[in-house]
Formats: C-alpha cells, sequence, structure tokens
C-alpha cells in the first residue's frame, strides 16, 4: 500500500495522459474492416512514440501489446485476425512503463449499429466508473468502494462481472490493495482503507447479462457465458483527503467526470 509523492504521481500521470492521448485519437469507423492485430500493432508503435513500453507484452506469456476484447469478449482479448465490423464494441485495455512509472487504461468503443444492448452496457460501464470516482478519498474502505460498484450497477440494471477487481499502481502494474466491485469480493481485507497519496485503478467490468465468464485454456480471452456484451473503462486515480484525482484526463477530480465518457 504505497504513499507516493506529489512528484512521483505527476510521473504516473504523465504515462497516463499517454494512454489517454491514443484512446482520445481511435475512431472506431476507421477500424472497420481492420483486424485486432493492426490496432494492436498501432498501439505499440504509438507507444514507442511516446516514450512509453507495452507492460502487457510478455506478461505471464501474453502475446500482444494490448488487450482487445470485443463484443462477448469481457477481458484480456487477444488480439485477433478476424476484421471489426459495423456493430462491434470492443475494449482497448494498454498499461505502460515509462521512467519506471505504470499506467493502466481500458476503454469501449461502439462501431456504428451496435446494438442498443450494448450501447447500454457501454454507458452502464461509464456511470458504475463515474460513480466510483465520485466517492474516492482517503479513509474510504475497500468494502465502501465495492458497495458503491455494486449498487451503481443494480441501478443501471447491469452487473459487475466479480472476478476483475482494480488494483494499486505506480512501480507496479498490479499493487496492494487489490479493488474489488463486488462486496463478496471485499470480505478479506474489505477494512483497509486508502490513504492520502494511495494510487489505485478503478476498472468495474459490466455486463447486462448473467455475470459469469469463462477465459480460454490459456487463462486469455474472457467471455460472457450468455455471450451479453461486456464493456469496461479503466482509470487510474490518487486519494487525497477531499476526493480523488485523475491521472491523466488534465487532473479533473473524480467528482467532475462528465455523464457520458469524455471520448470514444
Ligand atoms: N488492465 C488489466 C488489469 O489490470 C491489465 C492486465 S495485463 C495482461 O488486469 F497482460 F494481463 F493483460
Ligand atoms: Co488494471
Amino acid at each position: 500500500m504505497a504513499i507516493y509523492s506529489a512528484l512521483q504521481i505527476r510521473r504516473i500521470a504523465q504515462n497516463a495522459e499517454a494512454l489517454f492521448s491514443i484512446f482520445r485519437r481511435i475512431r472506431p469507423t476507421d477500424w472497420i474492416d481492420r483486424a485486432a492485430t493492426d490496432l494492436d500493432a498501432w498501439v505499440g508503435r504509438e507507444l514507442s512514440r511516446l516514450g512509453v513500453s507495452p507492460s502487457m507484452a510478455g506478461y505471464n506469456g501474453y502475446p500482444a501489446n494490448s488487450c482487445i476484447s470485443a463484443n462477448d469478449v469481457v477481458v484480456h482479448g487477444i488480439p485477433t485476425t478476424r476484421p471489426f465490423a459495423r456493430g462491434d464494441i470492443f475494449t482497448l485495455d494498454i498499461a505502460g512503463q515509462g521512467g519506471g512509472w505504470m499506467a493502466d487504461s481500458a476503454w469501449t468503443f461502439a462501431m456504428p449499429g451496435a446494438s442498443e444492448r450494448a450501447v447500454r452496457t457501454i454507458q452502464a460501464a461509464w456511470t458504475v466508473l463515474r460513480a466510483v470516482a465520485g466517492i474516492v478519498r482517503s479513509g474510504i474502505s475497500v468494502r465502501e468502494i465495492a458497495e458503491c460498484a455494486e449498487e451503481a450497477a443494480g441501478r443501471a440494471g447491469a452487473s459487475v462481472v466479480p472476478q476483475f477487481a482494480g488494483h494499486g499502481i505506480g512501480r507496479e502494474l498490479h499493487e496492494a490493495p487489490q479493488i474489488p466491485f463486488v462486496t463478496n469480493g471485499a470480505s478479506g481485507r474489505g477494512g483497509y482503507r486508502l490513504d492520502a497519496g494511495e494510487v489505485i485503478s478503478i476498472e468495474p467490468v459490466i455486463t447486462l447479462g448473467v455475470p459469469v465468464v469463462a477465459c480460454g485454456e490459456d487463462g486469455w480471452d474472457c467471455r460472457t457465458d450468455d455471450r451479453s456484451p461486456a464493456a469496461h473503462f479503466e482509470i487510474t486515480v490518487v486519494a487525497e483527503n477531499d476526493g480523488c484525482r485523475v491521472l491523466g484526463l488534465g487532473g479533473m477530480r473524480g467528482t467532475d467526470l462528465p455523464a457520458r465518457p469524455v471520448f470514444g
């Protein structure tokens, strides 16, 4: 449970900003008829131009620069050569390291023609993210964060996929504490309270269907059992005494996230 200095947090924020600069330039329609492997290669080139190295490549044997999870693939999709098509939604998840500091971010995009249900799923994922960002501050417990996410998902008619938690981040991609977004995931260390200067990822993974997923034999490509679409936004925030600040995105306050995704 590391507490980072203002200077260290600025460095993490610089890397987060690099990832957002990539998301900001993605126009989904540009990728219709192009493969996820092409998008992944583009992400690799952009990261290197920005002086950020892809942390996922080789992580537990992961074979690409980014995770690209389309439609019913919930998380950890290995980019495939299947061309994107109208109606697809996809989550691009990128982890990057620059100057010894990590950033980790995910964004879900919709192609024109995406189903109303898929679009509602994306909006629900944003709404849950925004609810959590609105309450994180020093002194909040891991369990309170989980309760907030679970309740916000319920209000949106959605569910949090329980397997996937947020995490501390900074020197390493995944640091303590784990940040579950379901209360039954918060049983063990749920009483742990964040200190000012702790940096965590907020990344609730959301579906409108039954939140049961199965991953491939290699552990990647996790899909919903009922084939419902899933969506997932991930931001990094620093806990402060009076709330939290989003790293990247110009350092906006957690309470200032707008009602709709800021790009995509
Ligand atoms: N954003 C993902 C997470 O926090 C990054 C996983 S890295 C991977 O779980 F290599 F495992 F995909
Ligand atoms: Co993460």
